[in-house]
């Protein structure tokens, strides 16, 4: 029996390794248009994507034979989760390889953002000397509020404690004594927002988180706080925190995700003095694409050779 896998993202050559080499694959990869993976997906087994293709109700519509989704990544926002539920679609993630590269993002994102480092370069590469418009402020000391405590939000919390910052959580899943365990102290959100210098980001969206940082939850942060956003676009109202920006209330943002990518040229936060930004890199590098690569790779030959099935997002898929 050969199986069909269908990749039309940009998924490390890694993937292709390993299931060529657990044999049975017919594969077809590349970075394949919307037509030819709406063509091509009818007669595929499994779908390994990133977060270019968007695994939606229309495409899974197409799909005849679908088994498996396996997304080398963490977010599973671009799959139509109860479509492949109800078409028996099991979505799997790879929550484990991207951790790493993600928080050594968000933590250069912090640095950045903290230490002007954006505005410098662009102001030296202007031919300018100004020492005077970039005085920064140390980590030293701050405190870190982490917003989803998950693995990216722990091993953020690592980091910052190394750079001797104060760090508290907010996770309405983890058990405090897990927090502790870590050195960090698990608050209410609005604690959380009355004690943090910095806020950095890492929930899921949810009907609950969707658009969170707004101005209402700004006004129970610190005057001059600084935040990073290295989770999800939709976690921030954009055009209330330009504001805050605008006003003072906040010192400045770090983005790498938007609500719509790429965003649009009037984005509120793009190009906004205060604001550093970056395309969604923070699971960009060559270590965690081979790793989500592997481990997608891996789960998809798991499914389909011994049916064993590992980090799936949708488990009721499983019943069907
Ligand atoms: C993820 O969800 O894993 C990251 O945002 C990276 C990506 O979308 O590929």
């Amino acid at each position: 029996m050969t199986y069909h896998i269908l990749i039309p993202d940009n998924v490390d050559q890694v993937a292709l390794d390993v299931l060529e080499a657990a044999g049975g694959m017919k594969i077809t990869a590349g970075n394949l248009k919307r037509e030819e993976t709406l063509a091509a997906i009818s007669d595929a087994d499994a779908l390994i994507i990133r977060s270019a293709t968007k695994a939606d109700a229309e495409l899974l519509a197409a799909a005849k034979k679908l088994k498996i989704i396996a997304r080398a990544g963490v977010g599973v926002d671009n799959v139509d989760l109860d479509a492949a539920t109800k078409q028996g679609i099991v979505v799997m993630n790879t929550p484990d390889g991207n951790t790493i590269a993600t928080a050594e993002h968000t933590f250069g994102l912090m640095l950045a953002l903290a230490r002007y480092i954006p505005e410098g370069e662009i102001s030296m590469r202007a031919g300018k000397w100004d020492r005077k418009s970039f005085v920064g402020v140390e980590l030293r000391g701050k405190t870190l509020g982490i917003i989803g405590f998950g693995r990216i939000g722990r091993a953020i919390a690592k980091r910052a404690l190394a750079f001797e910052m104060t760090v508290v959580a907010y996770d309405p899943y983890i058990p405090a004594d897990i927090a502790a365990d870590l050195g960090v102290e698990l608050l209410s959100l609005d604690e959380l927002y009355a004690r943090a210098d910095f806020i950095t980001l890492h929930s899921l969206i949810t009907d609950e988180t969707r658009g969170m940082i707004n101005s209402a939850s700004i006004a129970k942060m610190k005057k001059g706080v600084r935040i990073i956003n290295a989770a999800r676009g939709a976690l921030i109202n954009d055009d209330d925190l330009a504001e805050a920006i605008k006003s003072g209330a906040v010192a400045g943002a770090a983005v790498d995700v938007y609500a719509e990518e790429p965003p649009p040229a009037t984005h509120p936060l793009v190009g906004l003095p205060g604001v550093v930004h970056t395309p969604h890199l923070a699971a960009s590098t060559a270590d965690a694409q081979v790793n989500v690569a592997i481990d997608a790779a891996q789960e998809v030959v798991d499914a389909l050779l011994k049916g064993e099935y590992k980090n799936v997002v949708n488990p009721a898929a499983l019943q069907k």
